[in-house]
Formats: structure tokens, sequence, C-alpha cells
């Protein structure tokens, strides 16, 4: 059900539960200091309560008003409003649902105009990704509506234009650990003069939602190295014939026969790339298709939150056959 900005307001005031746009993906959102009403988020997605929520913001003195600063989260906030969310030690103003009791809030300010309007007469609403735990993000209001149901209420924004989660960041005195990778990148971060700190290095903190499998498309995924598979040129997989095989391309770098033939960008244009993945994962599970091939793209940019996603989604097969498929069991 849709519903406008102030019913959405109304609703999120009263302790119900709201899909909301954002510029990267669709948000489940409950007032964040509302523990009855945060609890009803982690019921709908069936999210382990361990898995903390993203607190949204209308802008950064919002967000500094209940997380520490430091300088480099300083810098960092120069990317909001934007698709990038910061880690900080918080006030202990945000309920323990909301952090599953850690000393640290993620705090995140959307670039999105209908988002913001919200926010500013809201105050801070919880938010994880709006889709059952462990399916894909939705970037569109009916894939809300599918995940939930036709009567769950959804503020309609369009499409999400990044479509791909935000960039996690852990920032303290020493520089930044980035926790995801997203539409803000490793490059501009280094080139805004923010050393960046291989996570591996210490003991961090780590986004427990990372560790596990995540983002199954309706189809079993296989990725492979377009260019690899190209030179040696016997790879088949898993024997599924070509009727029942789609294929996700990047530019023209897939030459596999297919039932249903999906290009992330015919142009190879990475932002492009990024705004379809979700849409086309979902897609496959229409027809009669039962695996999905999808090519690695440019490991450059918003193009390695991109090869992670796929990563992630190809997790649910495995292993490496004749050094070309990179297909996993399931776990
Ligand atoms: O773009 C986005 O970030 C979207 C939109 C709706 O803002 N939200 C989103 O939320 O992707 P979610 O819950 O699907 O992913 C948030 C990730 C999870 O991996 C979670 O474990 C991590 O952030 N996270 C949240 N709070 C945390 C905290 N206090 N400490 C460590 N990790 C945290
Ligand atoms: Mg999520």
């Amino acid at each position: 059900m849709r519903v406008d900005i102030s019913s959405a307001q109304r609703l999120l005031e009263e302790g119900h539960i709201v899909g909301i746009p954002t510029e990267t993906v669709y948000g489940l959102a409950a007032d964040a200091l509302n523990p009855d009403a945060v609890v009803k988020i982690f019921a709908a997605k069936n999210r382990p309560a361990f898995n903390p929520l993203i607190c949204h913001l209308a802008s950064k003195e919002a967000v500094f008003r209940l997380g520490k600063s430091n300088p480099n989260a300083e810098r960092l906030a120069e990317f909001w409003p934007g698709p990038l969310t910061l880690l900080l030690k918080h006030e202990g103003r945000i309920p323990s649902i909301v952090t599953s009791g850690s000393e640290y809030c993620a705090f995140r300010v959307p670039a999105h105009s209908i988002a913001l309007e919200l926010l500013s007469q809201t105050g801070p609403l919880a938010a994880p990704s709006a889709n059952k735990s462990g399916q894909v993000s939705p970037v569109r209001a009916e894939m809300v509506e599918r995940a939930f149901g036709m009567d769950f209420p959804v503020l309609d924004g369009g499409p999400c234009v990044i479509g791909l989660e935000s960039t996690i960041c852990l920032p303290d005195e020493n520089g930044v650990r980035i926790l995801r990778s997203g539409a803000v990148s490793i490059e501009e971060i280094v080139a805004a003069g923010i050393p960046v700190i291989d996570p591996a290095d210490s003991q961090a903190i780590v986004a427990p939602g990372q560790s596990l499998s995540h983002y199954a498309p309706t189809v079993p995924l296989v990725l492979i190295d377009p260019i690899s598979a190209h030179a040696t040129d016997n790879w088949k997989p898993s024997g599924i014939s070509a009727s029942n095989r789609a294929t996700l391309d990047f530019g023209k770098a897939l030459d596999l026969e297919a039932n249903l033939r999906l290009n992330l960008s015919p142009t190879a244009d990475l932002h492009e790339a990024a705004r379809n993945l979700f849409f086309y994962f979902d897609l496959p599970g229409a027809s009669n298709i039962r695996l999905l091939v999808a090519g690695i793209v440019p490991e450059q940019g918003i193009g390695r939150a991109i090869n992670d996603r796929l990563r992630r989604a190809a997790n649910f097969l495995g292993k490496i056959e004749n050094g070309i498929l990179l297909v996993r069991e399931r776990s």
C-alpha cells in the first residue's frame, strides 16, 4: 500500500514500520527511539537480534548530537547527504535494540529528497534494507511489496538511483576502516585525504550482517571472470542447458548462449550496472531459469561494491572448477 509523507510520518509516530526510499536501497523504517517499534523490524525481516540497524538522520549536525565525532569522521561527513554510513561511539540515547548492545551506532544521512523531508519531521529512523533477511535489497517500491505484501505501507520514492547499500566506515584518530564497499569508493576516500586502514589489521569491530550469506538471487548464481573464461573456452556451468540459463553481462564480455540475456550496462557504465544489479537479481525467477551466469566487472570505484555483492550472491554455490568458475557449496 503506497502512502504519502504525512501518512508515513503518522504511522512511524504511532510505532508502526514503513518502507521508505533512499538513494541506495529501500529501508524498513521505525522510530529509532522507540524500542517497541524497532522490534517489529527484526520480526518482519526475520533478522537475528545480534545484527544492528543503521540510524538515519536529516543532517550531519543531528548525527553528531547522538554520535561521538573525531577528525576523520568529520571529514567523511562531507560525503553526506550520501551513500555512506559511519560507525560512531554513541552517547547512550539510542536504545540497545538498535545497536545490538554495541557501544557503536551506525549513522547515515541519505541523499533522497523524500527521505530527508520525512526525517526532518520524524527524528532518527532505524532502517535496515527492506528485504527479508538474506534476500536481495529492494531498489523499487514494488520489490518491498513483494517481500512484505501489498498491504504493507511503502513510501514510493521511485527507483533507487544508486542501487547498492551504503559504504560502511569505521573512522578513528588514525584513519578509516571500510567494513562494506558501496558507492562512496575507496578511491574517493583516499582522494579526500583520509588514510584507509585494512580492517583485518586489528581486532576492530565488524559489521555483523557482512558475515552472513547474503543477497541470494531468486536462482543460483555462478560468477565467472569473463577474461579467463574466454582464454580457455572450455567451461560448462553445472550442465544446465542454455534454455534454463540466464546471463548477466556488463558491456559485451560474456559469450554464452542463454534463454534470457540480461545486461547490467550495455555501454559498460559501472553506475548504471550498480543501479540494475538487484533488480536483475530478482528477474530470472520469473521464467524457467535455473541458473544465472554473471561476469565480474572492473574492480574500480563502485565496481568493487558490485563485485562484492556478486561474490556474496555466488557464495550460495562455490568452488573453483577448471580455474574459472567461482562456484561455492551451500553452507
Ligand atoms: O544503504 C544502506 O545502508 C541501507 C539504507 C536503507 O540506508 N541500509 C542497509 O542496512 O543496508 P542493513 O541493515 O541492510 O545493513 C547494515 C549493515 C549490516 O551489515 C549491519 O550489521 C551493519 O550495517 N551495522 C549496523 N549497525 C552496526 C553497528 N552498530 N556496529 C557494526 N555494524 C553495524
Ligand atoms: Mg541488508
